[in-house]
């Protein structure tokens, strides 16, 4: 089955939408219920190895859970053999998902070396015969997540975003690093600029280094695109859509508990209790980041293995030095409040 036709003027994101990006090991659904309670609409599943999906049943994998409330989910597959994002994209058309995003950008060694994600990226050839076959396939829309392919010629990048687009994808999104800069480091301006001025039928969203409302102006002064793809700046720091989006204040700290509380008892409602906790440890001390908390506190989100815990942490939680303001939007001057 084909992807499904494309109307015209039919955008998949409208003008100044702000994505949550997939993130393994983290956009699952309790993740992107806390991005979602701060006003972000657009959000993916974890990566899926489409190879791991040949051989096994979906069903019951919390990975690919949509949420009754989740009115878009986009669906992310990483891999580099053609026949295998076929039989995944047929699969998943048993399911009901916005969109399936194909993974060109993953800079991992494990994906890397196996020829998928940003290695896929660089080989223009095998990436547009992976997408063709989930166009053969899919009844959902397509899109691609890529990086900078070459550091100093925009060429390659450009070429692989057309050859995308000429095949169906619906929007195309360049994170603008290349797979030596991994997830750190300077962004690359033009190129997602000569990306865009190359695609003026879809959609071109730009991602890297959107950490406050401020490089949200910049990147999208810079790159022409109005549409944000955010993943590092909302790490512990969902609020980042509604303040770009609307200039929301940074929260409360009263307001910041029941965040926390609410993404991690959404992990146990997906997990149970055990595994929910030893899940959350890393996203908690996301929470705890960079807003002046003490280490003392920092070492107890370590050892979290009830709810009752965080619970425990939570009620004494108080930022304890007045922090400077920084780019991630935290307290700029707390001592009762992260205001
Ligand atoms: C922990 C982590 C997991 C990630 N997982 C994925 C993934 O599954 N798929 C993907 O396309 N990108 C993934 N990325 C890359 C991000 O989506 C994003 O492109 C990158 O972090 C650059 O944006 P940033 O500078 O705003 O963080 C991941 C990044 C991090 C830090």
């Amino acid at each position: 089955m084909k992807s499904a036709p494309r109307e015209k003027n039919d955008m998949i994101y409208p003008e100044s939408a702000l994505i949550l990006a997939p993130l393994s090991g983290y956009t699952d659904w309790a993740y992107r219920r806390a991005a979602r309670r701060c006003g972000c609409l657009f959000a993916f599943t974890e990566m899926v190895d489409c190879s791991s999906l040949v051989y096994a049943s979906l069903r019951g994998r919390s990975m690919l859970y949509r949420g009754d409330d989740e009115t878009f989910l986009g669906v992310q597959l990483v891999g580099a053999i053609p026949e295998h994002f076929a039989v995944a994209a047929k699969k998943l058309n048993e399911y009901d998902f916005s969109l399936l995003d194909i993974n060109l950008g993953c800079p991992v060694p494990k994906v890397y070396g196996k020829g998928a994600g940003a290695a896929l990226g660089r080989n223009r050839e095998l990436a547009l015969r992976c997408f063709e076959a989930l166009a053969e396939n899919s009844r959902f829309p397509l899109t691609a997540k890529m990086r900078i392919v070459h550091p100093e010629d925009p060429g390659p990048t450009v070429e692989l975003a057309k050859g995308l687009a000429e095949r169906g994808a619906r929007a195309v999104t360049i994170h603008g690093r290349t797979r030596e800069g991994f997830y750190s480091g300077e962004v690359d301006f033009a190129v997602i600029r000569a990306v865009r001025e190359s695609l003026p039928g879809i959609p071109v969203i730009a991602n890297g280094g959107i950490v406050s409302v401020e490089t949200a102006r910049i990147m999208r002064e810079k790159t022409g695109c109005s549409r944000l793809m955010l993943a590092q700046g909302a790490m512990g720091n969902p609020w980042l859509f509604s303040q770009i989006a609307a200039g929301a204040p940074d929260p409360s700290l009263e307001e910041w508990k029941e965040i926390v509380r609410d993404h991690v008892a959404d992990m146990v409602a997906l997990y149970g209790e055990e595994t929910a906790l030893r899940n959350a440890r890393k996203i908690v001390h996301d929470y705890l980041k960079g807003r002046g908390f003490p280490a003392a506190l920092r070492a107890e989100a370590s050892k979290l293995t009830a709810l009752a815990d965080l619970d425990a942490l939570l009620a004494h939680a108080r930022p304890a030095v007045t922090r400077s303001p920084s780019v991630r939007g935290i307290c700029a001057e707390p001592r009762e409040t992260l205001r």
